[in-house]
């Protein structure tokens, strides 16, 4: 940058941040009133669907790109590649344009069009491949692996395993709830997919609270974390399924095994609630959710009710309903999933799509 530009952006009013990179982060916390006085506590959830990429997964992608920079791993005009289905995708590829390095994704052909569609408008060069079990080779994960390994200044940003993934939110969202909170934070749960969320922010809070803070899982239908967890270590096999998307797993990844083992405690919870309380928070707080940031609120008040009144409950609102809407907010599909009767009958008006 020639000098006057570079001290011309010096100069620049304080207040705003450089670029998207900059953008990523301290998202408000929302105290989520009706909750928050049936319970007698205060019930807090992170924002995360104001990132600008649109998710919580913003951090992590900024945190894994980072981390290879730092390590001399990836170097300007180089490659980023993951197998993602989703959120992680979007923001890898909002900060590749960013950072001015070309992103590739992998990921299962049975997504949704809209999905390929929007990674590609973002500029990622995107291939759906045969959706087949993780222990298969032509696994979409692995195809993103083997397709880095083979190319020159590239890198497989590896999310559920890097642990870069769990630092980004160690350094950012769990040292942020807890400012907000001026330190008064008697919980935390969230659902894991990677588990980057619930172990960056859980060891953040721990480690300032002295040990204080509580922390726990939120677990969907189809995983098996809570079983993990409640029978001291023993991981099932996985049965089931969930609507919600991007949570859920059946294995420790390496990020939550970073802290899989100070976990206070876990929650199932089934679809029915989750969508119930999606309906809810829309009608009762104007907040436009997917399945997961539902799911995390409907554990929020489940935590706040075991611990009794006058306690500090915090959680994620990880995205909003955007992505989903064509789901979660038809009749149809509700129905051919069983949960159209879990939505209230005065909140029905919502499900306006047919
Ligand atoms: C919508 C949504 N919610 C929650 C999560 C879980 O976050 P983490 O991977 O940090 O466990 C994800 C992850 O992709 C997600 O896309």
């Amino acid at each position: 940058m020639p000098t006057r530009l570079r001290a011309l952006s010096r100069g620049f009013t304080s207040r705003s941040v450089d670029g998207f990179v900059g953008a990523v982060g301290n998202t408000p916390l929302i105290r989520l009133q009706k909750w928050s006085e049936k319970t007698g506590c205060n019930i807090v959830a992170k924002a995360e669907f104001q990132n600008p990429g649109g998710s919580v997964k913003d951090r992590a992608a900024l945190g894994v790109i980072r981390n290879a920079e730092k390590l001399g791993l990836l170097k300007p005009g180089g490659t980023v590649v993951e197998g993602t289905a989703g959120n992680t995708g979007i923001g890898l590829a909002h900060v590749c344009r960013a950072r001015g390095y070309k992103c590739v994704i992998f990921m299962p052909n049975s997504q949704s069009q809209e999905k390929i569609d929007l990674l590609r408008m973002l500029g990622a060069e995107v291939y759906p491949v045969p959706a087949v079990a993780y222990e298969n080779p032509a696994n979409y994960n692995h195809q993103a692996r083997d397709f880095a390994k083979d190319l020159p200044n590239a890198i497989w940003t590896d999310q559920f395993d890097n642990v870069s993934n769990a630092n980004a939110h160690y350094e950012s969202t769990g040292p942020e709830i807890w400012d907000q909170t001026e330190g008064r934070v008697d919980a935390f749960v969230c659902a894991t997919g990677t588990g980057g969320t619930l172990a960056g922010v859980g060891k953040a809070l721990k480690e300032r609270s002295h040990g204080k803070t509580q922390i726990y899982l939120a677990d969907p239908p189809g995983s098996v974390l809570h079983s993990y967890i409640s029978s001291g270590g023993k991981l099932t096999e996985r049965s089931g399924s969930s609507i919600t998307e991007g949570i859920g797993q059946g294995r420790i990844t390496n990020n939550l095994g970073t802290f899989v083992n100070d976990l206070d405690g876990s929650f199932h919870i089934a679809d029915e609630k989750s969508i119930a309380m999606l309906y809810d928070l829309l009608d009762t707080e104007g907040l436009y959710l997917g399945a997961s940031s539902a799911l995390n609120v409907v554990a929020a008040v489940e935590l706040a009710q075991k611990l009794g009144p006058g306690k500090t409950v915090a959680t994620i609102l990880c995205d909003g309903a955007y992505r989903y809407q064509s789901r979660l907010f038809s009749k149809k599909w509700l129905q051919t999933k069983g949960l159209e009767s879990a939505i209230p009958d005065h909140l029905k008006k919502y499900a306006v799509l047919d």
